[in-house]
């Protein structure tokens, strides 16, 4: 099994969007079952799953404590993939939560306040050793700031080649429970989340962002 974390300290950088997202759509491609684990007090991951009418993907609700033992048991029950939501703060729990990461995506959003706040994560990743990949959420394809937060990304680790967009889809699929691509199977949001999942999983089979050429 490979755990995921979603980490940033900026709230709103797309943390919560992402996990629900990509966990949907790594089930859909087939690879085995697919579990999240929400560690935010804010519990919107938790809000989503809640509301969600379809039995996957499971969620995993263990006292902090246990987590390492309970990803050890979804592993010994063959689950493909773990996405682990993350609070916006900086905190022993959110280091010792990187402790167990296979890949670290920092999503951030082309705006100076994520671009700033961004050493403080890549830091703490980086002391955990853990390979990394910067996600550009939110994104305004024309915009030239997308293409300077890009620049600046890329100075401290691989920046994942698709970006996603800002579009009203991902926040109204997830009131419903529901992820973009879940409501539109074709529409621009299933193909950006589609997208990036191939990136991601490129990071796991080609080993790119191995630690050394994530550190630059
Ligand atoms: N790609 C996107 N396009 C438009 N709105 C988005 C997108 N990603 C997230 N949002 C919205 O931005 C807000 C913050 O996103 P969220 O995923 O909750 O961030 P975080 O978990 O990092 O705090 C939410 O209202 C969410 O619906
Ligand atoms: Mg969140």
């Amino acid at each position: 099994m490979k755990t995921i974390v979603i980490t940033s300290q900026k709230g709103g950088s797309g943390k919560t969007t992402l996990a629900a997202h990509l966990a949907v759509e790594a089930e859909r491609g087939g690879a085995g079952d697919v579990w999240l684990v929400d560690t935010d007090k804010q519990a919107t991951l938790s809000q989503w799953h809640s509301r969600r009418e379809a039995e996957t993907p499971g969620k995993l609700d263990v006292p902090f404590a246990l987590l390492p033992k309970g990803l050890q048991t979804l592993a010994a029950q063959n689950a493909a993939y773990c996405f682990i939501d993350t609070p916006p703060t900086i905190s022993e729990q959110s280091k010792a939560v990187i402790e167990l990461a296979d890949l670290v995506l920092i999503p951030a959003r082309a705006s100076p306040a994520d671009l700033w706040a961004i050493a403080d994560t890549v830091e703490i990743v980086k002391q955990a050793g853990k390979p990394f990949l910067f996600v550009v959420t939110q994104a305004k394809p024309q915009a030239t700031i997308t293409a300077q937060a890009v620049a600046a990304l890329s100075q401290h680790g691989r920046v994942a080649e698709r970006f996603i967009a800002d579009r009203v889809t991902y926040a109204a699929a997830m009131t419903g429970g529901r992820t973009a691509q879940e409501i539109a199977q074709k529409g621009l949001a299933a193909d950006e989340i589609h997208a990036l999942w191939l990136v991601i999983i490129s990071c796991f089979n080609e080993k790119i962002v191995s630690r050394g050429v994530a550190n630059g």
